[in-house]
């Protein structure tokens, strides 16, 4: 009877100790767990309405070829709503992979190689605007091309608050 009592003893100490070093890790885990992850559920938000520069077909894609090759230039900086849009965006679109600083520490990019990049970091800060929209449009290697499930003011509405971000960051 002992022996049991003693046995209960050592195997509830040993788990409640598992139980600390897990609650530590977790703790201090930087990309933080999946569940603070923004989880946007299929039709909570508004369709997508696709505008002609969505790429759906080849003609669309060759619109944005053609939207790329002009002078891409944002609408203006400045008006809180576009910001607004951008961050709410982010948050649908880059956030589990970039994290919520931009700093590339997004819970589910972590298993990426290459890792996602830190969006303050002066490599892509000294990407063009027009540089910037064709990553976003057309992905890297891992990063995914975005240019059929975001809208071009959507796409253009992240590079804002992304330059935002930047020039708080830098
Ligand atoms: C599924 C994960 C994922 C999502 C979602 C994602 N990215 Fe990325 N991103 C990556 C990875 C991984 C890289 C590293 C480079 C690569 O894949 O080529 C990257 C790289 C980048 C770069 C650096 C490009 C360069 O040439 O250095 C930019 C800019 C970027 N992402 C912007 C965005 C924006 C803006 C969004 C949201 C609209 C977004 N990403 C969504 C995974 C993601």
């Amino acid at each position: 009877m002992k022996k049991v009592l003693f046995l209960g003893i050592f195997v509830s100490l040993v788990l409640t100790g598992v139980y600390a070093v897990i609650t530590l890790y977790d703790s201090n885990l930087k990309p933080g767990r999946m569940y603070q992850t923004p989880a946007i559920r299929p039709h909570e938000e508004p369709q997508l309405v696709m505008d002609k520069r969505t790429i759906a077909d080849t003609k669309s894609e060759a619109l944005i070829k053609e939207l790329l090759k002009t002078d891409f230039t944002l609408k203006p900086m400045g008006s809180a709503l576009l910001l607004a849009k951008g961050e709410k965006d982010y948050r649908a679109f880059c956030f589990h992979c970039h994290g919520p600083n931009l700093d590339g520490l997004g819970t589910v990019g972590q298993s990426f190689s290459p890792l996602p990049t830190n969006l303050t970091n002066e490599r892509t800060a000294g990407m063009s605007d027009k540089e910037l929209f064709a990553f976003i449009s057309y992905g890297g290697k891992k990063a995914p091309a975005l240019a059929s499930s975001m809208s071009v003011e959507s796409r253009e509405a992240v590079i804002q608050y992304i330059r935002f971000k930047q020039k708080t960051t830098l």
